[in-house]
């Protein structure tokens, strides 16, 4: 088996490369490293350092190619404002040239990586697939395009395509030292990184917005789930189906909390729907919140306290394999 994982030096795809390679698949790994990380690349996958939409430099990967995971996006929700043209090409664009790259291959699957971030502030909680979008921002509005766009071509070209609605993935490698944007990157990555160098948790708001947290190593069994299912053309929801304040998140990690400025155009509330992936992909999540913060609390608890506090080291591959 082979397959093209896309943005397979970020944090989800990196997960999502080691269990494929675990599992002995042959991995392909297109990404530019904009903000990807050389310390997470599965050193069993061969990596073409690419943009996406130049598919002249990757295309030729893609003829015996079973699997297609196309996860690299510019994945986050403020800077999308404040460059709405970069993020529509890099995320709508670029997801286009990838399903114009394997039109006609005889690929397997495409997996598509959408957000809950398409269901806004949805008053259907938990939130089933059906739910009409409530695009916030343009981050979820070019989610929304890239999945829709994935879906139309895919039947039209017979891409036999699946979405998958992350809702909030936290895990090893969430917070990435790299990208100018972590103020912004997932909450549970920000509040490890300041436990860790023992400084105050920032939590946006009152806390009180509440999130389906799920963990990345499930996030990357259910890309595998459904690149082996035999059906197509559907969105699934990814996510726990159940939700926790941010306060109660941070709480977790330490009593050691300040509060800062809420921020605009971010829902307040998100709890998956899971029983179409339950029912349709026999996928559910096997690590709850507690469970999945406690693993990453260990991963740095180990160093000597004098070594914790080293700006932001990228978090290592090895040992966050074991929460697998
Ligand atoms: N993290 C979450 O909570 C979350 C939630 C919902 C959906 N998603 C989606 O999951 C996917 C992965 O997100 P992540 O959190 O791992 O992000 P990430 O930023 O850690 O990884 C993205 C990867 O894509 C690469 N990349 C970016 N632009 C590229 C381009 N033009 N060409 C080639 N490579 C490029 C980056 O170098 C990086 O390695 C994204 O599609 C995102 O929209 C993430």
């Amino acid at each position: 088996m082979k397959a093209i994982v896309t943005g397979g030096a970020g944090f989800i795809g990196s997960h999502v490369v080691d269990l494929l390679v675990s599992d002995g698949v042959d991995v392909v790994i297109v990404d530019n490293l904009s903000t990807g990380q050389e310390a997470y690349l599965n050193p069993k996958a061969k990596l073409v350092r690419a943009d996406i939409r130049q598919t002249d430099a990757w295309k030729h990967e893609v003829k015996d190619c079973d699997y297609f995971f196309h996860l690299a996006a510019l994945p986050r929700i403020q800077p999308s404002f404040d460059e709405p043209v970069e993020h529509e090409d890099v995320n709508v664009i670029g997801t286009i040239r990838c399903l114009e790259a394997v039109k006609g291959s005889g690929i397997k699957k495409f997996v598509y990586s959408s957000s809950s971030a398409i269901y806004g502030n949805t008053e259907r909680i938990p939130t089933p697939e059906d739910t009409p979008p409530q695009l916030l921002n343009p981050y979820a509005l070019e989610k929304y395009a890239g999945e829709q766009y994935a879906l139309i071509l895919g039947e039209r070209f017979a891409i036999p395509v699946i979405a998958l609605r992350y809702f909030n993935v936290y895990g090893p490698r969430s917070f990435n030292p790299k990208n100018p944007f972590n103020a912004y990157s997932s909450v549970i990555g920000i509040f490890n990184d300041q436990c860790r160098r023992g400084v105050p948790l920032t939590v946006t708001g009152d806390g009180s917005q509440r999130r389906d947290c799920i963990h990345v190593t499930d996030v990357a069994r259910a890309n595998y789930a459904a690149a082996r299912s035999t059906l197509a053309l559907r969105s699934y929801n990814v996510g726990c189906g159940n939700n926790y304040s941010v306060q109660e998140v941070a709480e977790l990690f330490s009593p050691n909390i300040t509060h800062i400025a809420e921020r605009k155009g971010e829902a307040r509330v998100t709890v998956a729907d899971v029983s179409r992936i339950a029912d349709e992909l026999n996928w559910k999540a096997s690590i709850d919140l507690p469970e999945g913060v406690r693993l990453m609390k260990q991963l740095w608890q180990a160093a000597p306290p004098s070594r914790r506090d080293t700006a932001a080291a990228p978090e290592p591959r090895s040992e966050a394999n074991a929460s697998l």
